[in-house]
């Protein structure tokens, strides 16, 4: 299924988990901690809350735990 990230497309196996499809559109940095340390996943189970990003607009989801949609627009921060 395909999807943005930042803005570009990318192409995610179906029941993949959106922190899947950042790291497939080569992001490394997913958020940033309050002190501007760059962070992404950790527990990859919805812990550590390391890997959150927004999706359609709606800030601070868990990516790990969110499948990817069809059409689904995921910013990282910068
Ligand atoms: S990687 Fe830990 S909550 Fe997502």
């Amino acid at each position: 299924m395909k999807l943005l990230v930042n803005g570009k497309p990318v192409e995610a196996p179906a029941g993949s988990m959106v922190s899947a499809a950042v790291a497939l559109a080569g992001a490394w940095l997913y958020r940033r901690s309050v002190t501007g340390e760059p962070r992404g996943p950790l527990c990859g189970m919805g812990i550590c809350f390391e890997c959150r990003v927004t999706i359609g607009g709606k800030p601070h989801q868990r990516s790990c735990q969110i499948p990817c949609a069809e059409g689904m627009e995921v910013r990282t921060d910068e």
